[in-house]
């Protein structure tokens, strides 16, 4: 189903927008007190409840004939029993495997994958066990307390999110610390109070050719040296990867290599052994307890209804909004300080995913796709942006994300007012406040006054939001809620009729780069355009290292 915007269902979905866009949610709330109990789903220790968007019954049954046509069911059955559908790769997108109990059967080129995804996984397992009972020493027979994990993008953001939101689970003797950027600050300020002898390095890089990654493993690799005096560095130095031959030219043992596979892609490899670093912080059953809640939300996604589903739900009305109100932001709002790094894992795997203006088969899309995500913890946020999402001009949807139970519960009235101020925010954004109930309110002061502050007093509400709300943050629930990301990103890309597995838009400006660096520290003459010319011949004059 490549042109699916010039099927009927899409014509009439415009239209209907165009029929409906007047409508207020508030008033939708006023004539029908069912609203919630016929716009919300349940699984497990999540509910997602999405009533507070501006759509109505007749909204979701034309959402889900637009599914139907895309075919996701379809394209679900594809991606779970291993078919090549990330077509300009060839290959299949499996990440849903990896949380595959070991009875499973699935087949790529007639092998089943599962055996070699449980022996990955025994043996990152196993060595964070070692790590954490202190069997695993340093060359100089310390344990290991500190890991620094040197990776970026997929290889980074999923691991470190999932680290800072099970804080509560972690070992108390063990810190990790996560470099991904090549500003040498980065790794500097890292290794600043470390001590190479209980220290352990994990090269993550599914490529292992990543620049910024190879750069700061190799600046590692030089402290680790010079502080150490010895070169023995295999008890310091692992690589994650799916190309073995260039771990092991870098030097790292073939013991220490640990593999990916190159049917899961690095934003959605979270549940590899990309996170051993997670793993040595968490221990194996709190990281097997993620991957049980990654397949529940798999099961729920596979097998139930469209009207049921909830990452189907969510990807439709990110498609309502984003296709037909046009409106491409996508605020992501986490009320829970864990999961502060939330927002941006998911703003990598949205955007790298479906920021795409090609089709699947190449064609070109005369709409828009992928929206823009972003987001930050509340209630941060409320006293940051919360006044453009209250008075400004543009629609914009946010998925609040609220815990029930917090991780300190004798703390539990700074808990409530945390929830408090989530469930009235998506009540405010939703209702507003008309001209009418501001000039009552103000009618203390004279006309006159009055008369002035009130247009400033005016929310006009109808700011749809989703609201996720987690009994509890558990590695389980955490699996579930990462998933569901996933597969609400998959529907999109599914609709816009696109491949959300591949990334060749990231490659350009890194091949720039490359030219461009040698030009820094050289008199040649440069040949771009006159802006990039004049901002090169600016760091050549001004850069002075030995200044
Ligand atoms: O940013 C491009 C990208 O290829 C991402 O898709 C990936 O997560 C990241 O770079 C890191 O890649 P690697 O794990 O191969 O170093």
């Amino acid at each position: 189903m490549n042109f699916i915007n010039q099927t009927a269902i899409w014509a009439q979905l415009h239209q209907h927008q165009r029929a409906t866009h007047y409508l207020h949610m508030r008033d939708l709330f006023a004539q029908d007190p069912e609203r919630f109990n016929k716009m919300h789903q349940k699984l497990n220790g999540l509910l997602f409840d999405y009533s507070k968007n501006r759509i109505t019954e007749d909204t979701l049954k034309l959402l889900i004939e637009l599914a139907e046509t895309a075919q996701i069911k379809e394209w679900i059955d594809k991606m779970r029993t291993g078919k090549a559908i990330n077509l300009s790769e060839d290959r299949p997108v499996l990440h849903t495997a990896l949380r595959q109990p070991k009875t499973a059967n699935i087949y790529v080129a007639e092998e089943n994958v599962i055996p070699k995804i449980h022996e990955e996984l025994d043996k990152s397992l196993n060595l964070a066990e070692r790590i954490r009972q202190q069997d695993y020493l340093g060359f100089s027979g310390k344990p290991i307390t500190n890991i620094v994990n040197i990776g970026i993008g997929g290889s980074d953001l999923g691991p470190r999110m999932l680290y800072v939101a099970l804080r509560p689970y972690h070992h108390e003797k063990i810190n990790v610390y996560y470099v991904s950027n090549v500003d040498a600050a980065h790794l500097g300020e890292t290794l600043k109070d470390l001590n190479p002898e209980n220290t352990l390095f994990i090269i993550a890089s599914k490529s292992f050719t990543t620049p910024e990654t190879l750069l700061n493993a190799m600046t590692a690799k030089k402290w680790f040296i010079e502080k150490t005096q010895t070169t023995n560095i295999s008890q310091h130095f692992l690589a994650i990867t799916s190309n073995k031959q260039a771990a092991l030219d870098y030097g790292i043992a073939e013991d220490n290599i640990f593999g990916m596979f190159d049917w899961v892609g690095g934003r959605y490899s979270s549940w590899s052994s990309i996170s051993l670093s997670v793993m040595c912080a968490i221990g194996r059953d709190n990281f097997l307890e993620f991957l049980e809640g990654g397949r529940n939300m798999d099961e729920h996604f596979f097998s139930s209804p469209y009207s049921e589903n909830i990452p189907i739900l969510m990807g439709l009305i990110g498609v309502w909004y984003n296709t037909f109100y046009q409106s491409s932001s996508h605020a992501i709002i986490p009320y829970d300080h864990s999961l502060r790094r939330f927002p941006a894992h998911i703003q990598q795997l949205d955007m790298e995913s479906n920021g795409k203006r090609t089709g699947r088969n190449g064609e070109h899309l005369d709409f828009d796709t992928g929206a823009v995500i972003w987001g930050e913890e509340g209630v941060n946020c409320q006293h940051a942006f919360f006044q453009l999402l209250h008075q400004g001009t543009r629609l914009i949807c946010s998925d609040f994300i609220v815990i029930a139970n917090s991780f300190y519960p004798e703390q539990n009235n700074q808990h409530q007012v945390l929830v408090a101020n989530a469930l009235a925010q998506t009540r405010a954004l939703m209702q507003g406040k008309t001209e009418a109930e501001v000039y009552q309110e103000l009618d203390y002061l004279p006309g006159i006054e009055r008369d002035k502050l009130a247009p400033q007093k005016f929310f006009p509400g109808n700011q749809p939001t989703n609201t996720i709300f987690l009994e509890r943050l558990t590695p389980f629930n955490l699996g579930m809620l990462l998933a569901l990301y996933e597969h609400k990103v998959f529907v999109q890309g599914i609709i816009w009729g696109i491949n959300s597995f591949d990334q060749w838009g990231v490659e350009y400006g890194k091949v720039l780069a490359k030219n461009i660096e040698p030009l820094l520290s050289s008199e040649d003459t440069t040949q771009y355009d006159s802006s990039t010319n004049h901002l090169i011949d600016y760091f050549r004059k001004h850069n002075k290292p030995n200044a």
